[in-house]
């Protein structure tokens, strides 16, 4: 092979990412830096000469999950000194943690945060060159920092970080204090990106956010969430619009009259409600009652009766009675969610609710979760069924991951399509007719005859 001056020539790069798709995205913020800086992707972590695990802190699993990676890089570090350990995400933002790793993982190199991204390169070029241990956490967020490269992950998807950090401070949740405060991207600096993504050939965007309906509620301009998505509407090449995550509390009439009249915004929406119960929705300073949810919910299909609605349910927060949960089972019936993610709750060091006395006993959350989710997998099934016989347009993302024969993708309610047809059809919407429904996937033909 031919030498040039990029002195990183061969040199490879892991990266490991746990936690929700802002990490994912900031993941492919940093794929893009170390492209630039001429390494290459190494799918063993533990061969690669850079290895960063990005961190998530939202239940304890996930903390675990990290120091057992962790954990397994320690030989790679012994036989390979000259490898760079680099750790970095929601985990880093805590003091404990940091205390831990101090203690206890001396094989790490570089510890930073997730205000501090855009520093990497620097912070990796010091590392190289003095050989020493840098941990640098960053407080806050200062002003958003536009214009740092990517490696985008799907060719033909994309997301797209519309604002940064949370204001919500519910009891049970790290994010805010992981995430700091909200800022906005400007709307502009996000038709660009968009512009450029639909020029390398994206179809559908999934605008990212903790919060997305407060879009612009701390504000230098005049749009707002929904003024966004209209603005985003009208470039050409994106066909799907989506967005992640919205607050109930935030849910404005304008933007459920979107759904209905702007055509790209896909007939899908993730509404996390976390409880059926008011008063445990009180204790969780959600901001909603279970009436108010249901209201919603109401108005969301009387605008759009096919909509998808999926959401996250946690169960066990402290002080969760048999009653509340019972509310929970009720609402679940009353909206039948597309599907759901459940979770168990999980004690997250210095949130309010870590100090609530009424701790739900671990045996009473398991058997609350399990039923939760096998009604929800009943429900989810039901729907799924329903679209059997339906021909439906699927955006062509691949080879199917559970069948290499099979092809794969979504339709506008989200729903993954798994079919036979040539791979050369990614990136293009198709109609298929769906054969066979599954709890978590549709079976289905294609219906145009040149691609059988
Ligand atoms: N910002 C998003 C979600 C962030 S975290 C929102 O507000 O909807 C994703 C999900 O993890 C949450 O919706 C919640 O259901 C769950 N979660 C957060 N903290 C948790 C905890 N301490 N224990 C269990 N589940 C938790
Ligand atoms: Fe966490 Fe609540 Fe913010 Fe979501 S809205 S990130 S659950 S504090
Ligand atoms: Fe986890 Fe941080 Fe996302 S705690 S869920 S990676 S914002």
């Amino acid at each position: 092979m031919k030498k040039d001056n990029n002195r990183n020539y061969n040199k490879s790069y892991n990266i490991t990412t746990f936690g929700c798709q802002m990490n994912e995205r900031d993941s492919e913020t940093l794929a893009g830096m170390l492209e630039e800086l001429g390494y290459v992707e190494n799918a063993n972590r533990k061969e690669a000469d850079v290895a960063i695990i990005n961190t998530c802190s939202v239940r304890e699993n996930a903390d675990k999950r990290f120091f057992g990676t962790l954990g397994q890089l320690k030989r790679a570090k012994e036989e390979r000194p000259e490898t760079v350990i680099a750790v970095c995400g929601c985990m880093m933002q805590q003091q404990h943690i940091i205390d831990t790793l101090k203690a206890k993982y001396p094989w790490v190199d570089l510890v930073f945060g997730t205000h501090n991204i855009h520093k990497f390169p620097e912070l990796l070029t010091n590392i190289l060159n003095e050989r020493n241990k840098i941990i640098d956490i960053w407080d806050e967020g200062g002003d958003i920092i536009e214009g740092l490269p990517a490696k985008r992950m799907h060719p033909f998807k994309a997301y797209v970080n519309i604002m940064y950090g949370c204001n919500n401070f519910c009891t049970y949740c790290i994010v805010p204090y992981t995430r700091g405060r909200e800022r906005s991207r400007h709307p502009e600096d996000i038709v660009r990106e968009v512009k450029t993504l639909a020029e390398s050939g994206v179809k559908e965007i999934t605008l990212l956010g903790q919060n997305v309906n407060s879009y612009g509620n701390i504000r230098e301009f005049p749009q707002d969430f929904t003024d966004l998505i209209y603005m985003l509407s009208d470039i050409d090449g994106i066909q799907r619009i989506r967005f992640m995550t919205s607050h109930p509390k935030d849910m404005s009439d304008k933007l459920i009259q979107a759904f209905k009249e702007c055509d790209k915004l896909c007939n899908n929406i993730h509404l996390p409600v976390q409880s059926g119960s008011t008063r445990i929705l009180a204790r969780m300073n959600r901001k909603y009652t279970k009436e108010d949810y249901l209201l919603l919910i109401k108005k969301l299909r009387a605008a759009v009766p096919e909509i998808a609605i999926t959401t996250d349910i946690i169960t066990g927060f402290p002080g969760e009675t048999e009653e509340d949960f019972n509310e929970t089972m009720d609402l679940i019936e009353k909206v039948r969610f597309d599907s759901a993610f459940t979770f168990l709750y999980s004690i997250r060091k210095g949130t309010p609710a870590e100090k609530y006395t009424e701790q739900v006993p671990e045996e009473v959350k398991h058997e609350r979760f399990n039923r939760l989710v096998n009604r929800l997998n009943d429900i989810s099934q039901e729907i799924n069924k329903s679209y059997e016989g339906r021909t439906v347009m699927v955006l062509v993302e691949g080879k199917s991951k559970t069948n290499p024969r099979m092809i794969t993708g979504r339709t506008e309610t989200g729903k993954l399509v798994n079919f036979k047809g040539p791979l050369e059809i990614a990136g293009q919407i198709v109609p298929v007719k769906i054969t066979e429904s599954k709890t978590f996937s549709l079976n289905g033909e294609i219906i145009d005859e040149n691609y059988r």
